[in-house]
């Protein structure tokens, strides 16, 4: 489970205990149904509702994808934050990319900014953090770094919002351009049209995708019977907890990704794109294969030694045998 680290979670806490829980909770709601009309945030209360219900789960999936290519974030020093709202990404940037120097965090919405900055305050020391105020949607540069991030934002713009977003964040991107959205029919949506866009102006495909070519899930995705989504599972907090009224200690984030470079990938992987179904003697796997097919396979005992690589595969890992 990706646990907020402490110092985040202490600035949360310190942030949300003088507002009252019921109208934290109310503005919860709010949010919710807001988001589901294709509306956003519009005031301090939901800012914080924010915080309280969908920033520790920005967060942890944004650790997860950073995890699952770790050994590409090695050489990256600096990080573009495009709509960074209250710079989530940027902790769990400071803890997975081990030579990162700076990061700078675009963001259209002055208070967003200030819980931002208030929140990371003195907290990723050595990182040095540039809070920018800019409508990412009104710039026609944006500064080269060597990986470049849209997190949950490219459901905020118009069609023609997100193709000049990812033009210039691509072309400001030396090494790494990364997509993050809901795990929701839409979400994946936005990140299969942004991989048609990438890929037509020559963008390598890296994760979660085994190949550059179209997608094989689209025909499926445009029947309304299948996408390409991962799963997370974050740890709920206090106020986690209390405004979504939930019996659990944890919730189950779902997410679509996109990481692309404008520099050819070394032997792409298959990967695990459902949920394993783990029977007894044997694992029926889901895989997106390197030759562009979707392949279903199950290994038994029989197969021998992938027998156990397959039952303690996941979700989203590379399938490497
Ligand atoms: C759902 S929040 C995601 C925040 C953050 N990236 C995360 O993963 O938690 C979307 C953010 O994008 C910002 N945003 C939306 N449109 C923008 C624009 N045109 N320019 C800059 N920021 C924008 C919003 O203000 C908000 O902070």
């Amino acid at each position: 489970m990706k646990t907020l680290p402490l110092k985040l979670s202490n600035a949360i806490d310190r942030e949300l205990a003088p507002l009252s829980m019921d109208k934290l909770t109310a503005a919860c709601s709010d949010l919710t149904q807001r988001y589901a009309l294709g509306q956003f945030i519009d005031n301090q209360l939901h800012r914080q509702a924010y915080i309280a219900a969908r920033l520790p789960a920005t967060y942890g999936v944004s650790q997860e994808v950073f995890r699952r290519i770790e050994p590409l974030l090695k050489p990256v020093k600096s990080l573009l934050d495009l709509g960074a709202g209250m710079g989530s990404l940027a902790w769990a940037a400071h803890e997975m990319m081990a030579n990162l120097e700076r990061v700078t965090l675009f963001e259209k919405d002055v208070e967003f900014l200030r819980l931002g900055q208030h929140l990371t305050q003195e907290n990723l020391h050595p990182l040095q953090l540039a809070w920018c105020r800019h409508d990412i949607t009104k710039e026609d540069i944006f500064p080269s770094h060597d990986a470049v991030v849209l997190s949950y934002v490219l459901n905020e713009l118009s069609l023609n919002e997100q193709t000049h977003v990812l033009e210039k964040a691509y072309e400001a991107a030396d090494n790494l351009l990364i997509l993050i959205e809901p795990g929701t029919p839409e979400g994946f949506g936005h990140i299969l049209k942004a991989r048609q866009l990438l890929t037509e102006r020559g963008a390598y495909v890296i994760a979660p995708c085994s190949h550059n070519a179209p997608c094989p899930l689209t025909p499926t995705y445009k029947e309304g019977k299948d996408w390409c989504h991962f799963s997370v599972r974050i740890p709920r907090g206090k106020y986690h907890m209390r405004v979504k009224d939930a019996a659990l200690p944890y919730e189950d984030e779902k997410y679509s990704y996109l990481v692309v470079s404008p520099h050819p990938v070394s032997d792409p992987k298959a990967r695990v794109i459902k949920a394993p179904i783990r029977k007894t003697g044997h694992v029926i796997l889901d895989l997106c294969m390197q030759n562009t097919e979707l392949e279903r396979r199950i290994i038994s005992k029989s197969d021998g030694k992938i027998y156990p690589k397959a039952r303690a595969i996941d979700w989203g890992d590379e399938w490497n045998w």
